[in-house]
């Protein structure tokens, strides 16, 4: 990490941080959504795909209007994020129960964004970066209705798979008492 003096090093070195995250998210996004089996998540993790392209260039353009170079500086957070999401996909679950635990994890890269961009954006505003801190909202904003959607996805998939362990619960009922 290079040299952090002050408020302006500090959200330089916020966003190379953000910069890697969203690169990694490019990278990661495809594989959770072909493991999935409801087609309204599919779709979902699919459209945030193509944004988190655009938080890349977004997050360029932010760069730019500072009048400094985008470099990736490693997002260790965002590596264990996405290392325990695709751990998800190796655990052989029932496909109600892997769109549950997909959600959640989607649901904690939205977190850990939206805790970012919220952090980033207000060191812009402080240090009198508006066109900065502007963009930086714009992906704030995108990222919060990204964690809503899956929220109300999640309302309707989580209840399938509580059907799911019902069911398996009375199966392993039946087996003991035998
Ligand atoms: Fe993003
Ligand atoms: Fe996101």
């Amino acid at each position: 990490m290079a040299k952090v003096r002050n408020l302006e090093d500090l959200l330089v070195h916020e966003l190379k941080d953000l910069y890697d995250a969203e690169q990694q998210l490019v990278e990661a996004l495809p594989l959770l959504a072909q493991a999935v089996t409801s087609e309204d998540l599919k779709g979902a993790l699919e459209a945030h795909l193509e944004q988190t392209r655009g938080h890349v260039e977004r997050l360029s353009q932010v760069f730019k209007a500072l009048g400094k170079r985008a470099t990736r500086e490693t997002c260790e957070a965002m590596q264990g994020l996405v290392t325990e999401a695709q751990q998800v996909l190796e655990e052989g679950m029932e496909p109600n129960v892997l769109d549950a635990a997909i959600i959640a994890a989607a649901q904690k890269v939205e977190h850990y964004e939206m805790a970012s961009y919220g952090t980033a954006r207000t060191f812009a505003h402080m240090l009198g970066q508006h066109e900065a801190a502007q963009l930086l909202q714009e992906t704030l904003d995108e990222e919060e209705q990204t964690d809503k959607n899956l929220s109300k996805l999640a309302n309707t998939l989580n209840m399938q798979a509580v059907a799911v362990e019902n069911q398996d619960g009375r199966k392993s009922g039946s087996k003991r008492s035998r």
